[in-house]
């Protein structure tokens, strides 16, 4: 049984809020986006629908193997070009921070591409599971310790096509 914990209709309303706040500060100079796959698809496909301005849209495939340790392994499985990035505003959309493991590589990754200027958005912050000291830049919401499923978010792959975001019971 899957809890739903937020509607489709909230998270919409809240990505299309952000997509006009990142328009409000970018206005007509390019966005490049980058979705982590896979979990931020659903996320970046919105919040692209609903931005103004120039964008440009990339991917970068990782995954993270957390030892008993605090600290986690992050494997690359698909990277992006120097080319793409440096010079550019680059927002990297994550579907959820966690331990934050993955999004401190992510932001050491592409900053030593030298963008123009690196942003995090993220769609869901689990604040209290922090390992390591790093914040998104914005964030849709914030939950509590739980291991939420859909909207692209799975468990062992399933669930990642349930509109809405829900807890498994
Ligand atoms: P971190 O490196 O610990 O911050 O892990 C972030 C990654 O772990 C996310 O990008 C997700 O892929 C995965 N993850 C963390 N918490 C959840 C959850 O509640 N549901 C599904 N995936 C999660
Ligand atoms: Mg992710």
């Amino acid at each position: 049984m899957i809890k739903k914990l937020i509607s489709e209709k909230d998270i919409n309303k809240r990505v299309k809020e952000l997509s006009e706040l990142l328009y409000k500060k970018y206005c007509d100079d390019e966005v490049v986006f980058i979705c982590t796959l896979k979990g931020a698809v659903f996320f970046a496909c919105e919040l692209l629908k609903n931005y103004k301005g120039d964008a440009r849209l990339e991917f970068l495939r990782v995954s993270s193997y957390k030892g008993k340790k605090s600290t986690g392994k992050i494997e690359l499985n698909l990277s992006i070009s120097k080319e793409n990035i440096e010079n550019h505003n680059v927002i990297i959309l994550e579907d959820i921070v966690d331990t934050g493991c993955t999004l401190k590589f992510l932001k050491e990754y592409i900053g030593d591409m030298n963008p123009k200027s690196l942003e995090i958005c993220t769609l869901l912050d689990k604040k209290m599971r922090r390992e390591v000291e790093i914040e998104a830049d914005y964030c849709c919401f914030e939950i509590d310790d739980l291991f939420v499923v859909g909207y692209g978010l799975d468990y062992n792959q399933k669930y990642r096509n349930l509109p809405y975001i829900g807890v498994i019971e």
